[in-house]
């Protein structure tokens, strides 16, 4: 713990968002660029075009997860890039079922091996054990951690991270960690952002990452974001991100289009006003997945 008190005073994330830079300082001193490169869905040749495609237009982070199936693909995208390995900032995920301690060690080498990669800029548990799901869930997430940190000694893994964790599921990880995730990687867009949630990552020098940032598709439509993007001359796409990367979270849109690849990295020539940040964080509620860490498998 002492440790993690340590970090905590060292090393806070930036609280302004570096336009220079585009980077955002983690907690264990790594830096992540603050726009990145969504892969879910992405599959076969798509998965590899597009990541080429994605690191040929400036992105510099990749984000997979063992149970997207594309790692393999998303491995092929980055050799073909070109691009040397250290410069890229690759992100895969620990499957919700493959929890526990030895679990978590056999699969990072599996992801490892899939990708063709000799080490991991991030690892997230994807989804917490829930008390729906484990008698300890507790204890699970502990022990897959514990694994975490191991790794990441050992240089396989440069950062650790957590996904969907609420607050309740940090809590209890701080009790037995001994390394702070550096991420919580949470569904964040327009009309679904957790606002309570994010600022207490951000208090705890947690850097929140955004997943699904344009809701999959469901902000399209919407008559406020499509003013504020006419206004600026940009699409809602590049507003939507925009807004996120203006609360200092990370966003990791996906698109296997090589013209939207190109639309949604390019959001460094304008700001949203604080009355515009205002106007869409308090959208009405639109798109939320449904998908809850507290009731996985169910949705709400
Ligand atoms: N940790 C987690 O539990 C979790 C959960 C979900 C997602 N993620 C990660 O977050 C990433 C992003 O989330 P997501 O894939 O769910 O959804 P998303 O990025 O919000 O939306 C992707 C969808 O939007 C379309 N799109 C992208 N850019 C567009 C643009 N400029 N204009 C119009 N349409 C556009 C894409 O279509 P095309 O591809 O056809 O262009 C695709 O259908 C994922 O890929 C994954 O890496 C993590």
């Amino acid at each position: 713990m002492c440790l993690v008190m340590f970090y905590i005073e060292r090393v806070k994330p930036i609280t302004k968002l570096d336009e220079t830079m585009r980077e955002i300082l983690l907690n264990d001193t790594n830096k992540v660029p603050i726009v990145g490169f969504g892969t879910y869905k992405s599959m076969g040749q798509d998965g590899v075009e597009s990541v080429n495609y994605a690191l040929s237009n400036g992105y510099r982070l990749i984000d997979t997860a063992a149970i997207y199936g594309n790692e393999v693909a998303v491995g092929k995208g980055i050799k073909a890039s070109g691009i040397s390995r250290e410069e890229i900032f690759v992100t895969t995920k620990l499957w919700r079922e493959n929890l526990g301690y030895e679990a978590t060690k056999a699969e990072l080498k599996k992801s490892l091996n899939r990708l063709d990669l000799q080490y991991l800029d991030l690892y997230l548990i994807h989804w917490p054990a829930n008390a729906k799901n484990y008698d300890n869930w507790q204890k699970t997430n502990a022990d897959s951690w514990r694994a975490m940190e191991e790794l990441q000694a050992e240089g396989k893994i440069k950062s650790i991270g957590v996904s969907n964790f609420f607050q309740e599921h940090l809590d209890a990880l701080f009790q037995t960690a001994k390394v702070l995730p550096s991420i919580n990687q949470i569904e964040f867009h327009p009309g679904y952002w957790q606002p309570e949630l994010t600022e207490y990552c951000k208090n705890q020098n947690i850097v929140v990452e955004s997943w699904s940032p344009l809701a999959r598709g469901k902000v399209f439509g919407n008559e406020a974001l499509e003013a504020i993007a006419k206004k600026h001359k940009k699409t809602v796409s590049q507003v939507c991100l925009r807004w996120i990367i203006q609360h200092d979270v990370i966003v990791i849109p996906k698109s296997v289009t090589p013209k939207r690849i190109e639309e949604n990295i390019n959001l460094f020539d304008f700001e949203l006003t604080s009355e515009e940040v205002e106007l869409i964080n308090n959208l009405p509620e639109m798109g939320f997945s449904g998908e809850m860490p507290n009731s996985w498998p169910d949705r709400v």
